[in-house]
């Protein structure tokens, strides 16, 4: 079915445009799901709003990654009930990780009755059919069947919000079961869009004026894999790169297990590519990797950063890190330091382990709070130390930064990031978002580089 202003109108609702409001948690896949709910949801004939008190449907798309997001998801799906009571029109909706975890569903519905709408992650698609449903029937409370290996929806409308970049999914799922992960349990096994698929929503991107696409996936490196294709992200990138433009590309998430030379060579030769590799660590010692399943020891994780550096010495490479895995000792935690201090991230994401009911890890013996606390303390500490050594290298510098918004401080200033991915800070105006700049750093005191454009 597809949903479009005709299909509303034809449903008879008033005059009155419905508003919707969206709450995302968790990675840049679920911005780009919460912008495929908008397009379903704009297609019925709702609009946006900001605040959620003016919202006739109020969508919250949840993650479970880590415990504290789906405490903070379950808390604010809790105090929606207070809206529905000055408005009892109002649709609530729930998707998202967080519904497609096992029984989820049905605690929802049990713990959050005010809830109208409970979909996947994986059944996106089936919104506007749900919303369609309460709205004839408001005594009905939807509940959808998780589905874990659904189709690709390729007809699936987009809204996006993302200003200059937009998000462009190429594949779906995750085959990797880490021991510590619940994602291959809720988002299923991997699923790649066709390589022409992916290419012509590409071009029909740069044609309608975006800058940067970034492309997503748990595992970008295994993209084709189920479609029988031989290092087809290799061969993505290769039909990518031939296509004409000024704009420049990013793709994220690699796994060091799957990433090659071939994949690399492409990168830096292509200079719409952008030298910039997320490359998840998670751990520095053999036997944590080991335990979660990562499938690399951490020679063949540091000779990958070799490669990278030798065929792109200013290459951006961040990380995911984790501590406090199971069984993680003292020694363990120490290879994690001195990998970080080997390898020197110009960014990482540093997590505490967090345990998630039904993965492997969660059955494994615990490391203590008070540790885990003082580990990641360390850790952050390492990580920002060495990042602020980066930005005072780049200091004198020029870098290309594609303008993406005003900075959120200070008047006349606007912000975008380096083809190595840092945040760059300089004077311009609203009018220069979505246009590069050669940027001189001038200072580069922590995390943040601040600039001037030269010629
Ligand atoms: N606890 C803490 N961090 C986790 N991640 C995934 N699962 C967990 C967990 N159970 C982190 C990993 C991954 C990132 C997206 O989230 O570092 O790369
Ligand atoms: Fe989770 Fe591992 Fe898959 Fe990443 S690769 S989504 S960490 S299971």
């Amino acid at each position: 079915m597809a949903y479009s202003v005709e299909n509303y109108l034809s449903y008879g609702y008033n005059c009155y445009m419905q508003k919707y409001k969206i709450i995302t948690y968790g990675c840049q896949m679920n911005l780009h799901e919460s912008e495929k709910a908008a397009g379903i949801l704009r297609g019925l004939g709702y609009e946006e709003c900001e605040r959620e008190e003016d919202a006739d449907l109020i969508l919250f798309n949840t993650c479970c990654i880590r415990d504290n997001a789906e405490r903070r998801a379950k808390g604010n799906i809790g105090a929606a009930k207070v809206f529905k009571r000055s408005k009892p029109q109002l649709i609530i909706a729930v998707m998202g990780c967080m519904t497609q975890q096992s029984g989820a569903g049905e605690e929802m519905a049990k713990k959050f009755p005010f809830v109208d709408i409970v979909l996947g992650a994986n059944n996106i698609d089936k919104l506007g059919e749900c919303v369609q449903k309460v709205r004839e029937d408001r005594e009905k409370s939807v509940l959808i069947d998780p589905c874990m290996t659904p189709e690709i929806h390729e007809d699936t409308p987009v809204y996006r919000t993302s200003g200059t970049n937009a998000w462009l999914n190429i594949m779906y799922g995750c085959n990797n079961f880490c021991t510590y992960c619940i994602v291959p349990y809720v988002r299923g096994r991997e699923r790649s869009r066709k390589l022409c698929n992916v290419t012509d929503e590409f071009k029909r991107l740069i044609d309608e004026g975006y800058k940067e696409v970034t492309l997503l996936g748990q595992n970008v490196n295994s993209y084709g894999n189920d479609l029988g294709m031989k290092n087809g992200f290799a061969r993505l990138l290769e039909q990518i790169s031939l296509i004409k433009g000024d704009f420049r590309v990013r793709f994220m998430t690699s796994h060091p297990k799957d990433l090659n030379e071939e994949i690399v060579d492409i990168i830096a030769s292509s200079p719409n590519i952008c030298n910039n590799i997320h490359l998840p660590v998670q751990s520095g010692s053999d036997k944590i990797l080991k335990l979660m399943n990562r499938h690399y020891t951490r020679d063949h994780y540091l000779s990958l950063i070799d490669m990278i550096r030798d065929k792109m010495p200013d290459c951006g490479i961040t990380s995911d890190i984790m501590v406090a895995f199971p069984q993680e000792d003292d020694q363990d935690f120490a290879d994690t330091l001195d990998l970080v201090e080997k390898v020197r991230y110009s960014g990482a994401f540093t997590f505490v382990y967090s345990p998630r009911k039904g993965t492997p890890a969660a059955a494994m013996p615990q490391v203590p709070k008070e540790v885990a606390k003082a580990r990641i303390v360390e850790l952050v500490a390492v990580q920002n130390r060495i990042v602020k050594q980066i930005s005072a290298q780049m200091v004198g510098k020029t870098v290309r930064v594609l303008c993406e918004d005003v900075a959120p401080k200070g008047e006349g200033l606007v912000c975008g990031r380096s083809e190595c991915g840092r945040m760059v800070t300089f004077p311009g105006a609203k009018t220069d978002i979505g246009k590069f700049f050669n940027v001189r750093i001038n200072s580069g005191k922590s995390a943040s580089l601040f600039g001037e454009v030269s010629e």
